[in-house]
């Protein structure tokens, strides 16, 4: 039986010993990789999107999309303290609930992190041409900065297939110099959102919050995310899609193997960047509806850089310019933790033997899974050439929920299954907070669009496939206990 092939807790650990990255991050770092993946194209550009589906009451869906997500950090550490190797939801699945369900988390978590590379791209393309047209005055056809899928449909997304192909060569040369330069961006990203707040809050109006829930809680109409003809959604359906702007720092867990001390550290760097970020996102939103307003239809619910419009809307044009090109900075910074998250479990998917062992191959001079960091990095620029922004970010919410939602389940199967194993970090109130973070993943994903959902199901079905015809003849565990 499948479900029976499950990988012990100590097997996970030797193969992770017997071929190992350098361990060089440490929990200042884990904090700057985690608050590196968080803040980019959800705040600085899905913010409209929000306004679009909530009015101003996008606060409220900022602040459910971040209690489902602190629910699932709290799962996320605990699990990821005590088998800190790399693959993150994908291994403790392998220990907990079998091979099977580890290939289709695995397989959803390239969901969640190629398409979420691909979707900052496409964020990070649309500053950059905003930015060319005020500071060069330079007007990039239509045709080569949107894909042929968008609302306003294009040719190829030639700046967001840039990045993507940049971002994959600087891992492709080392994490330890991507790490650093991560940190320099991150800084670059709070400083912008630091000056927006202290921009935007003293122009708030009271009344810009009213109507403050113009589109309800759940109500929702029926909406093809690919041709724009939206409307009416609602609370509800804004915080599945701004659930966005938290996904990320699950990929500071995919960076356990390599870090120092993962027991005290993993646990820091994904609770504090998540805490830190909720904090700057609810400020931030608070203070763009209060100075422009929030209307769905308005003028932010349409602009494709947030944040810079609100700026200039508030007679701070030079700061709306500096924000505009802090976010063509730090965006990159996403897209790396992202496409780092993705070859990480691609690279312990092909150690388990679930994938051909290429994938785990590392290259001599620089350290790094190579070929796997070049193959996904290819994939992200094609979806960045071709797809719009929102489309994406949902359909990466899909494959991040599932994965939160099996770790969720992960973490109460190990408490049941091995109790006494030592934990060093243990989620307070587990049998309160991890129903409850598997509950909030279930109502987040059926909140999102019937195409995203769809859009989930056959990407799945295709992995099984996948699975069948290679994942379990050559699975490593299957060798050693062939009877399983
Ligand atoms: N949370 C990341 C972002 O907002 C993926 O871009």
């Amino acid at each position: 039986m499948l479900f029976q092939r499950v990988k012990p807790l100590d097997a996970i650990l030797e193969t992770a010993v017997r071929r190992s990255l350098r361990r060089t991050l440490g929990a200042g770092q884990l904090v700057m990789l985690g608050i590196g993946a968080i803040i980019g194209t959800g705040i600085f550009v899905l913010t409209a999107e929000a306004a679009t589906k909530a009015g101003p009451a996008m606060m409220v869906s900022f602040v459910i999309a971040a209690i489902v997500c602190a629910l699932a950090a709290l799962c996320y550490a605990e699990m990821a303290a005590m088998v800190p190797v790399s693959g993150s939801a994908y291994t403790y699945s392998y220990a907990t609930m079998g091979e099977l369900v580890a290939w289709v988390v695995g397989w959803a978590l390239v969901l969640e992190y190629t398409v979420a590379a691909a979707a900052v791209s496409v964020g990070w393309s649309g500053y950059m041409a905003g930015l060319a047209r005020e500071l060069l005055g330079l007007d990039i056809p239509h045709a080569f900065v949107a894909g042929p899928f968008d609302r306003e449909p294009g040719l190829v997304n030639l700046p967001a297939m840039g990045i993507a192909l940049v971002i994959t060569w600087l891992l492709v040369i080392g994490t330890r110099e991507s790490a650093r330069f991560n940190a320099l961006l991150v800084i670059v990203k709070l400083s912008a959102l630091g000056l927006f707040i202290v921009l935007a809050v003293p122009a708030i109006r009271l009344e810009n919050f009213q109507p403050f829930m113009p589109n309800g809680f759940f109500a929702r109409t029926v909406l093809d995310p690919l041709s724009g003809q939206v409307l009416t959604v609602g609370v509800a359906a804004a915080a599945a899609s701004i659930f966005f702007a938290y996904v990320g720092f699950d990929a500071v867990s995919t960076a356990a193997e390599e870090t120092t001390n993962p027991q005290r550290n993993v646990p820091i760097g994904l609770v504090g960047s998540l805490a830190i970020c909720t904090l700057i996102y609810l400020v931030v939103a608070a203070a763009a509806t209060g100075a422009v307003g929030a209307q769905p239809g308005g003028e932010l619910s349409r602009s494709r850089e947030a944040l810079a419009y609100v700026l200039r809307a508030v007679g701070q044009g030079w700061a709306g310019d500096l924000v505009a090109v802090a976010a063509g900075l730090a965006l990159p910074s996403v897209i790396l933790m992202m496409l780092f998250g993705q070859t990480r479990i691609f690279f312990t998917m092909s150690r388990d033997g679930l994938l051909p062992p290429v994938f785990s191959r590392i290259h001599p001079r620089y350290g790094t899974p190579h070929v796997v960091t070049i193959t996904t990095g290819l994939f992200v620029a094609l979806f960045a050439a071709l797809f719009p922004v929102g489309a994406l970010a949902d359909v990466s919410n899909s494959g991040t929920l599932f994965a939160f939602f099996t770790v969720a389940l992960g973490v109460m199967i190990l408490r049941r299954t091995q109790p006494d194993r030592h934990r060093h970090f243990r989620v307070p109130g587990v049998w309160v907070v991890a129903p409850l973070a598997a509950a909030g993943c279930v109502f987040l994903f059926f909140q999102l669009s019937g195409a995203t959902e769809l859009l989930f199901l056959g990407w799945t079905a295709f992995g099984l496939v996948v699975y069948a015809l290679y994942g379990r003849r050559h699975s490593h565990l299957a060798a050693a206990a062939p009877a399983a």
